[in-house]
């Protein structure tokens, strides 16, 4: 089947999305996704941010679709013809939707672990308004305790229901869900069970923004500051096959190898996850590469930077070398721009 998405025309297997279209594309065509996950099935068609212009149905049937349409969960048609970011009006609704997922969401990326490789964060940068319209109190939940491993901030959900198929698909007993509707759906555990599964972990991975972070990693760091490494080990419950998040010698964090769409190649166990924080329980085989454009790739250590030239008064980072151990500048060097008397 033929499709062609903003001018660029590819064929591809009938059953397959628009938004697999675009990808096999790539480039600035993709749609932004925050509910559909490859990996998962059902996944798709509840955050809208995939929208996207149908200007001609098939080529049986020409006619442009009326409304917009989420391009995760819509099957191309032979002839299609699909405007992406070449759609004035694909461009605005972006716009809205984020404005939408915004509305609930606090600003607290400040302090929120998933600041630095947050997809509400990417989208916000790509799409956002810089104001907000929203005056109203933004909705909040009390805090529930999902266990030792997984920190739950409810606040900070946009129920995508991504791990909801994470726990429903790779769990055997799927102990959390959607509770009540509307305005009051949430994430919960009816019973505050803890979600104990040996799977359970990956879905902090599926997370598209902070509502699911690892306790184990909680506050330690911003992600910014750890080097990713990609590793192996012989596990004998998941393929072993992880990032490492390093801060000098010490494994900060241990997460799922990531695709350049954010989405989790392998899903690992809990053990690989939150039990092995010793390098020496570890292959390492070498930097891990950054694909999708974020705001952490600011920080990528893998392609060659200038030198950062700090323009700071020697007297404030005097004494400090503790701390600039900490944030990984210690060869950073001092510029003196004290004024000589
Ligand atoms: S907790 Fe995260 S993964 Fe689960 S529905 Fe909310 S945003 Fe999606
Ligand atoms: S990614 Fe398509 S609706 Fe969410």
């Amino acid at each position: 089947m033929k499709v062609t998405i903003d001018g660029q025309e590819i064929d591809v297997e009938p059953g397959t999305t628009i938004l697999q279209a675009a990808r096999l594309i790539g480039g600035e065509s993709v749609p932004p996704a925050m509910c559909y996950y490859s990996k998962l099935k059902g996944s798709g068609g509840k955050c809208r941010c995939c929208l996207v212009e149908v200007s001609k149905g098939s080529e049986a049937d020409p006619r442009p679709m009326p409304k917009l349409m989420a391009s995760c969960v819509t099957g191309v048609m032979d002839g299609m013809e699909v405007k992406s970011i070449s759609s004035p009006r694909v461009t605005e609704a972006r716009k809205s939707v984020t404005e939408f997922l915004l509305m609930n969401h606090p600003l607290d990326c400040p302090v929120c672990d998933q600041a630095g490789e947050c997809d509400l964060q990417n989208l916000s940068y790509n799409h956002g308004k810089e104001l907000t319209r929203f005056h109203e109190e933004k909705r909040t939940f009390e805090p529930e305790d999902l266990g030792n491993n997984i920190q739950l901030h409810m606040n900070r959900c946009i129920l995508c229901y991504r791990c909801v198929y994470t726990a429903e698909q790779l769990t055997d007993g799927r102990v959390h869900g959607v509770v009540g509707r509307g305005d009051h759906a949430q994430i919960s555990t009816c019973v505050s069970a803890a979600i104990e599964n040996e799977y359970s972990g990956n879905m902090i991975d599926v997370c598209p923004v902070g509502a699911l972070t690892d306790k184990t990693f909680r506050f330690k760091s911003r992600v910014w500051f750890n080097k990713p490494f990609t590793a192996h080990r012989n596990c004998d419950k998941c393929c072993g096959k992880t990032t490492l998040w390093m801060f000098g010698n010490e494994i900060q964090r241990v997460t799922a190898r990531k695709d350049e769409y954010h989405e989790v190649e392998e899903f690992i166990c809990n053990e690989c996850r939150f039990d092995h924080k010793d390098v020496k329980d570890w292959v390492i085989e070498g930097p891990r590469k950054f694909e999708k454009f974020s705001v952490i790739n600011q920080n990528n250590y893998t392609r060659k930077l200038e030198p950062v030239q700090i323009h700071t008064e020697k007297q404030i980072l005097k004494g400090r070398e503790q701390d600039r151990k900490k944030i990984s500048m210690v060869d950073v060097p001092v510029i003196d721009n004290t004024p000589k008397s």
